[in-house]
């Protein structure tokens, strides 16, 4: 990465990770999301009494980005407390925008290994079948 080491990143996503509002399954997701322009757009999981109605950290951090106007992705990292992987909908949705992204997966030791939005979702589907 040009803008951050991945352990910034993923020091970032732990911060985020505070910030996570998860009374039902006490299981906070943070995220840090780094854009080409040198951003980082943090996400936490956000809970509801309608559980249905939870979005993740992942989630989070793109929608805060997109509808800030960036959607040129460089680098994401995700933490909780046992280093759990991204779930298949915040798959599709990073795959959306960059579908080529590395992905920092992390405890909230900072211990992290590296993947990405092609390993973590292969064969996907995406824009250029509407084109
Ligand atoms: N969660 C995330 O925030 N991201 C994921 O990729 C996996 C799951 C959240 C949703 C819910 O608040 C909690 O973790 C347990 O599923």
């Amino acid at each position: 990465m040009s803008q951050m080491s991945p352990d910034e990143l993923v020091a970032r996503a732990i911060l985020a990770q505070a910030y996570a509002y998860a009374p039902y399954s006490a299981y906070p997701v943070g995220a840090a999301l780094l854009t080409r322009s040198g951003r980082v757009y943090l996400g936490a999981n956000v809970e509801n009494a309608v559980y249905s109605l939870t979005v993740c950290a992942e989630r989070v951090a793109v929608f805060k980005a997109v509808s800030e106007g960036e959607k040129d992705f460089e680098a994401l990292a995700v933490t909780t407390v046992n280093g759990g992987s991204p779930c298949g909908a915040c798959r599709q949705v990073l795959r959306e925008f960059a579908p080529n992204m590395p992905v920092f997966i992390a405890d909230t030791e900072g211990n992290y290994r590296q993947t990405s939005v092609a390993q973590l979702l292969p064969d996907s589907f995406g824009p250029e079948f509407l084109e």
